[in-house]
Order: C-alpha cells, then sequence, then structure tokens
C-alpha cells in the first residue's frame, strides 16, 4: 500500500508511548544479509518490552514481497519493521491481552555512503543520557535524535556516547579502534545495542586473524587511537579521522580500517550483489 494511504491510529501505543521496536535490515540486490540475526535481535527486544507478536515466522516472507512490489530488487535497499504494543486507550498498563500488536514495514532505498565510507567522518562527544536497556532496539529514541541533531548541527557525522568515562557506542552505529594493532569495541550488555554490523565484523576479524578484545574504551585512551571507526546496517563500516576537532592519528583512514571494509565490501556488494567493489 502507497505510505500516504496507510492508516495508523492516533491511539496507537507507539504513538502515544513510543511502545514498540523496530529493526532495519539491508537488501543487496534483492538479497537480505543476516537475515535470522535481525530476526533473533527482534524477537529479543519484544520478549524484553513482553509485545506478544506472533507473526515473526512470516516476516521474512513478508519483506522480501515488499522489496518486490517496491521495484527494489535490482538495487540497495533497507527495510524498516516497527512492532508497536498495538491500539488502546491512553492508560499507562498494557491493554487488554486480545490488543493486537501493530506490525508496520516500510522499503527505501539504501545506496551506502561512498564518500564517507572513503574519506570517513568527524564526530563529536556528548554523555549517553539514554536508559539502562540500550540491548533493546525499542522505538524510543530522543536521546538518540537529539544527540545526533547536535552533531548534525556542527557538521559531524556521528555522535560517541560516553557513560561513566567509556564510549558506549553511537547515536545510531557502534564504535570500535584500533590501538597497538588491535580492534577494541565495548562489550555485549545492556548499555549497547548488540549490532549486527559489529557482530560481522567481529567475524571477520577472527576470519583475517586481526586481534580483537570486547572491552570497554575510556575516554582517557582517545590520544592512542591509531584508527577509529563505526559499523551500522547503514553505515556499514565508515571511517572516523576526528573526536571533538583533534585528529585520529594522522586523520585519515588507517590500514586496519580498509582492510575490514574490503572483506566486508567483498561479502556483501561482492558475493551478495555481484558486483565488484574494492575501497583499497
Ligand atoms: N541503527 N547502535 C545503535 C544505537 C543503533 O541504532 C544501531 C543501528 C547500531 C548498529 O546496529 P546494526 O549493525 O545492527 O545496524 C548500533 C539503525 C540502523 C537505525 O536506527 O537506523
Amino acid at each position: 500500500m502507497a505510505s500516504d494511504k496507510a492508516a495508523i491510529s492516533p491511539e496507537d501505543r507507539g504513538f502515544y508511548f513510543a511502545d514498540g521496536v523496530y529493526e532495519v535490515i539491508k537488501y543487496y540486490k534483492g538479497r537480505s544479509f543476516c537475515f535470522e540475526d535481525h530476526l533473533l535481535r527482534l524477537r529479543n527486544s519484544l520478549d524484553a518490552v513482553r509485545i506478544e507478536f506472533s507473526g515473526l515466522h512470516e516476516l521474512r516472507k513478508i519483506c522480501d514481497n515488499i522489496m518486490d512490489v517496491n521495484h527494489l530488487k535490482s538495487k540497495h535497499a533497507g527495510i524498516y519493521i516497527q512492532i508497536t504494543r498495538g491500539v488502546a486507550p491512553r492508560v499507562h498498563r498494557f491493554p487488554a491481552k486480545d490488543t493486537s500488536p501493530t506490525l508496520y514495514i516500510r522499503a527505501f532505498e539504501l545506496p551506502g555512503y561512498p564518500n564517507e565510507m572513503q574519506h570517513g567522518i568527524r564526530v563529536i562527544t556528548r554523555m549517553d543520557i539514554r536508559w539502562l536497556r540500550c540491548d533493546v532496539k525499542s522505538i524510543a529514541l530522543l536521546p538518540n535524535t537529539l544527540l545526533f541533531q547536535e552533531a548534525a548541527e556542527q557538521n559531524a557525522g556521528e555522535c560517541f556516547l560516553i557513560r561513566d568515562g567509556c564510549f558506549t557506542e553511537a547515536t545510531h552505529s557502534n564504535i570500535m579502534v584500533v590501538m597497538g594493532g588491535k580492534v577494541y569495541t565495548h562489550p555485549d550488555s545492556n548499555l549497547i545495542l548488540p549490532g549486527i554490523t559489529r557482530k560481522v565484523v567481529i567475524r571477520i576479524c577472527h576470519d583475517l586473524g586481526i586481534s580483537i578484545a570486547e572491552r570497554p574504551i575510556k575516554t582517557e585512551e582517545t590520544d592512542l587511537f591509531k584508527e577509529c571507526f563505526i559499523t551500522g546496517t547503514g553505515s556499514e563500516i565508515i571511517p572516523v579521522v576526528s573526536i571533538d576537532g583533534r585528529p585520529v592519528a594522522d586523520g585519515k583512514a588507517g590500514p586496519v580500517t580498509r582492510k575490514l571494509q574490503n572483506e566486508f565490501f567483498r561479502i556483501t556488494y561482492g558475493e551478495l550483489a555481484g558486483e565488484d567493489v574494492s575501497y583499497e
């Protein structure tokens, strides 16, 4: 259905309370990347917020079909899936048991960011003002949007979030840094989203023999960063060339980042989409 014809009730709990969860999945020329991982994370998010949704097993077919009817099978595209607790009068307690969750799925072109991937982005840092269940992919994203807006207003590409003296993640991506030839990223916990791209990059590190450690990265270590990059479904792997106006090492994307980009792009644009891509 055309999105301007779709109707969602103003009494939807997603609208009143941001009472819902979501996923964003990338399709490389009609072929989804890590669909099952996204589905598993969606299940975890639904369980965490106690939304009972019985249609998860049908989602893949529905998403593939939505890609098709939107003529996106020959392009790089994204799928947005949102599930809320459904339509009910505005009272804080959960609605009646028979209230059906609202499912909304949208497909959109998502070609990647070649300029940023090649030249990198500058980032700012701010205090992580989010709740303590950042592992849940909740649609309540006001802290994320407010902080990203600050970055955008300073022509920065992301905002790194700091809690208790450590970088957790960014407003819509995970953070990785290289120090002494080793890649570091915040461990999975309630303080970060368990990024699917992050997981793929960790696997690539193992496959390529690049050492990787999951441990909190202290802000006081910033001067030791030899390389830094962000990972995400939309961002894929984007180098970070300066943090709060201070260059990361020589202010250019480094060799480990390039190696990981090349392998990631070989798997996605190469193997999945059949393209010839190299960022060396
Ligand atoms: N953002 N951390 C946060 C807070 C995120 O919102 C995201 C994704 C990530 C990266 O996760 P993944 O690699 O699974 O995409 C990390 C999505 C894409 C968004 O909100 O648009």
